[in-house]
């Protein structure tokens, strides 16, 4: 480990007030609640799990667009909470986001170049000239051509409109990338295309990724953290080797066995996840998989397992011994 980490969070968490109904009263949604976690540069985490798990609010979270409601984010070993507004301003360039849906995430009425161009019209002293050449250049390494500098992003497909986004991102030199599942939303045969192009650029610029996405298959190649989590809780983090090779929470087995591209003998112990996902206004009580574990008893449903380290990564489960 070399000196300090590009992201430390600590404890981060964001609760919502939240109406319940008309008659019921407000109530607290902890949409993130308890994540820590160190990246370093040129690493990727992947953070994994089903919609409305917080992998979208730990993104607002990483990129400044909201502050936590408790825990701390050290960006550089600099604590955001307490950082001058101008040292947000250098913080917020060197994090960017791609976000899942390259339809409405850039703008229509603007051509390709001039919305590459638009971050560093705002955050450089370069002159028109300049950033029309530094972004034709980062045009050149998303492997988009030089002619669609002038066209409009209706006219590309959505693989192509993602490299658009990517370019825009990089722009700036940013240390981080938050990428909110972006291959998602495109076509299977192109999402291979895509993650390389991501893994080609963090080697070419030693970028760290956050790699959010729903489906454990996808990060396999580009992680090398993986955190896995359920309704706002990391349930089980720790190197892409000791995931993949053997998981230790039944969730983290049940999002294997649901992925067609893994490792057959993790899929031959099938963990299928069972029943709905609980309301995040009303988690269950204890673990708050035991609704849907195979493996729960009682003492699953009296009391929450922290997070500890077993077999080289952290769980939280009662049983993670057993189950490995
Ligand atoms: N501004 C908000 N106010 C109230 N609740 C919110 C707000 N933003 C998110 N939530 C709730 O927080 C929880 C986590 O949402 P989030 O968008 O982070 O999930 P996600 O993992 O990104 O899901 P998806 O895979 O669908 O994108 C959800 O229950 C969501 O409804
Ligand atoms: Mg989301």
């Amino acid at each position: 480990m070399s000196g300090a980490a590009l992201v430390e969070a600590k404890a981060l968490a964001r609760h919502y007030e939240v109406r319940r109904g008309l008659l019921r009263g407000r109530a607290t949604l902890k949409a993130l609640d308890g994540v820590s976690f160190t990246l370093d540069p040129g690493k990727t985490l992947a953070v994994v799990g089903e919609s409305g798990c917080g992998k979208t609010t730990l993104a607002r979270q990483l990129t400044l667009i909201e502050p936590p409601t408790s825990g701390h984010l050290y960006i550089e070993g600099r604590d955001v909470a307490s950082a001058t507004k101008a040292e947000i301003r250098v913080l917020r360039r060197k994090i960017q986001i791609v976000f899942q849906d390259p339809f409405s995430s850039l703008n229509p009425r603007k051509k390709v170049g001039a919305i590459i161009e638009e971050p560093l019209v705002i955050n450089s002293a370069l002159s028109r000239a300049e950033r029309a050449e530094w972004s034709r250049d980062m045009m050149a390494k998303v492997g988009l051509r030089p002619e669609h500098y002038d066209r409009y992003p209706h006219m590309f497909s959505g693989g192509q409109r993602q490299r658009i986004a990517i370019a825009r991102a990089l722009v700036l030199n940013p240390s981080l990338v938050v990428a909110d599942e972006p291959v998602s939303a495109l076509d299977v045969s192109i999402q291979a295309q895509a993650l390389n192009l991501l893994m080609d650029l963090q080697d070419e610029f030693r970028l760290a990724y956050v790699f959010i996405s729903h489906d454990l298959s996808v990060v396999r190649h580009i992680a090398d953290e993986v955190m896995v989590m359920y309704l706002g809780r990391p349930v089980e983090q720790g190197p892409v080797e000791a995931i993949f090779g053997a998981a230790r929470h039944p969730y983290t087995k049940a999002l294997l066995a649901s992925t067609p591209h893994v490792d057959p003998r993790q899929r031959t112990e099938r963990v299928r996840l069972e029943g709905e996902l609980p309301s995040p206004l009303d988690p269950p009580p204890g673990c708050a998989f035991n609704t849907r574990c195979p493996f729960a008893t009682e003492e699953c449903v009296r009391t929450r397992p922290e997070l500890r380290p077993v077999d080289g990564r952290l769980v939280a489960c009662h049983h993670a011994e057993t189950i490995g």
